[in-house]
């Protein structure tokens, strides 16, 4: 049996010890005095392990001709290093080749530094490298503090269904379900693929958010959370959006606005904290190769208040604040990326928690404020990201509900079971979604959702 490299290197294993790992060559060097030095990585940690193989080893001349991603097994002693930068190697026994590159001069991935580009059209090896197996590494640990995030507050998680009928933001941005037999594909007299035939006889789409199913079960178990791939058909080319994108969604009974904003804010420092804690070789990477302050921001954020900002409030901070903006601010209109990010970066250098928007630009479900105006949303703001969260309160009366249907153009009649919820004890009820690739960006500084998630689906990309 192997041991995972991290093991090794949190220093819990005795020195003297026999031990053996498994793993790929990072770098090979060898000495005039016949030693050859191995660093072998397994993705446990950031850090390779390096394994000293002295020339009395039988396959030593094997050794020699190992370059980058051979896969290999060593056995030997872990010992004290006396080398700079790492703390504990192998004096190896015995190294195995388990798998060899073939024409190592040809290999995609030769050690050396790659454009991020480079490395997204190389997606199935992509995850050999340093910088995408630290991002993997604090994905992961990202993901994992949230469901205990959730699990230590008594929140539900629910699987929420990834094929709907409804558009749950209204921007018609859904993909549609096809059952179609390519061979023989349904035509309209008009001889156009007739798409009716869907899902079973049925129109069908990809779900843009879990959050209208999320309060059904939230207005039964009370707190509950999604975490599940999302899509969206979005036709931009930005560093911030994916087709296909991972979101968590807590849904909360007897909340308002104030109480999720409330929740974005612990639960954000919560993963930032995690993160602190469990990936510190990773974001050390990331401080010194990605994003300076990659570690800094963080210990800052989880020590100080979000800012707070009312929409209204922060219209007017960017009128005022003498910064020649590609689009224009006034009252009513979206806020765009560049607004959001002086927000969060120049003016309150914090995250920021925007609230109450103007309804007219808003999804059917949020709750209308007393103003007649505003309705009870919210987004979380970041430095170096933008928006990150997106949420509210939503309208738990049914009479307003329903005017707001009909001022929308939206049929009653296809939201029975959501107005069944405002029919049957209904109960004051708030959630949000955070983007997860935006947190992971956020975290490590890369500079693009597609380099944090491990297959990134958008316009225009290879998809396998
Ligand atoms: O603001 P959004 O559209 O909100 C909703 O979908 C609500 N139904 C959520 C809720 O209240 N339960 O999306 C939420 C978040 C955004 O803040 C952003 O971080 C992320 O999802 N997001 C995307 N991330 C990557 N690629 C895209 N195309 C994204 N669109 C939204
Ligand atoms: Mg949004």
């Amino acid at each position: 049996s192997h041991i995972a490299i991290t093991e090794l290197l949190k220093g819990t294993v005795a020195v003297d010890s026999q031990v053996t790992v498994k793993g790929w060559i990072r770098t090979r060097r060898d000495s005039k005095a016949g030693i050859s030095f191995l660093a072998v990585h397994d993705g446990s940690c950031f850090d390779p392990i390096q394994a000293v193989v002295p020339n009395s080893l039988n396959n030593y001349e094997e050794v020699t001709r190992l370059t980058a991603s051979c896969s290999v097994s060593v056995t030997g002693t872990l010992v004290k290093s006396e080398g700079q930068g790492q703390s504990f190697e192998i004096q190896a026994s015995s190294v195995e080749v388990l798998g060899w590159v073939e024409n190592p001069d040809t290999y995609p991935m030769a050690a050396k530094r790659h454009s991020i580009e480079y490395l997204r059209e190389h997606a199935h090896l992509r995850p050999r490298t340093n910088v995408i197996g630290a991002v993997t590494r604090v994905r992961n640990c990202l993901a994992q503090a949230i469901h205990r995030f959730y699990h230590e507050r008594g929140y539900v998680w629910v699987s929420t269904p990834i094929v709907t009928a409804s558009d749950c933001e209204g921007a018609g941005e859904m993909f549609r379900v096809s059952t179609l037999d390519l061979n023989n594909l349904p035509r309209t007299d008009k001889g156009d693929i007739d798409f009716k035939e869907d899902f079973f006889g049925k129109e069908a789409f990809l779900t843009v958010s879990g959050q209208l199913n999320g309060e059904t079960y939230a207005c039964a178990m009370s707190k509950i959370y999604t975490f599940g791939p999302t899509f969206r058909a979005e036709n931009s080319n930005t560093s911030r959006h994916l087709a296909e994108f991972w979101m968590v969604e807590p849904e909360v009974a007897f909340a308002d606005l104030n109480d999720i904003a409330k929740l974005a804010e612990d639960m954000l420092k919560y993963v930032f904290k995690a993160v602190l804690t469990e990936r510190p070789d990773d974001m050390a990477f990331f401080a010194e190769r990605i994003e300076p302050t990659a570690v800094t921001r963080l210990q800052d954020f989880v020590e100080k208040d979000f800012a707070q900002v009312d929409y209204t409030d922060a219209v007017t901070i960017l009128q005022n604040c003498g910064k020649q903006f590609e689009f224009a601010v006034e009252w009513g209109v979206d806020l765009q990326s560049e607004h959001e990010r002086y927000l969060a970066e120049e003016h309150f250098k914090a995250p920021v928690v925007i609230k109450n928007y103007p309804r007219d630009i808003k999804a059917f479900y949020m709750r209308q404020n007393e103003d007649g105006k505003t309705v009870a949303a919210m987004d979380v703001v970041a430095p170096g990201i933008g928006e990150i969260i997106g949420g509210s309160q939503r309208e738990e009366r049914l009479d307003v509900l329903d005017q707001r249907l009909e001022e929308m153009g939206l049929n009653k009649e296809d939201y029975w079971w959501y107005r069944d919820l405002r029919r049957y004890g209904t109960v004051p009820h708030a959630g949000f979604g955070l983007g997860f690739e935006r947190l992971v960006a956020y975290v490590t500084g890369m500079g693009n959702v597609r380099d944090v998630i491990a297959f990134p689906r958008t316009k225009g990309t290879a998809a396998f």
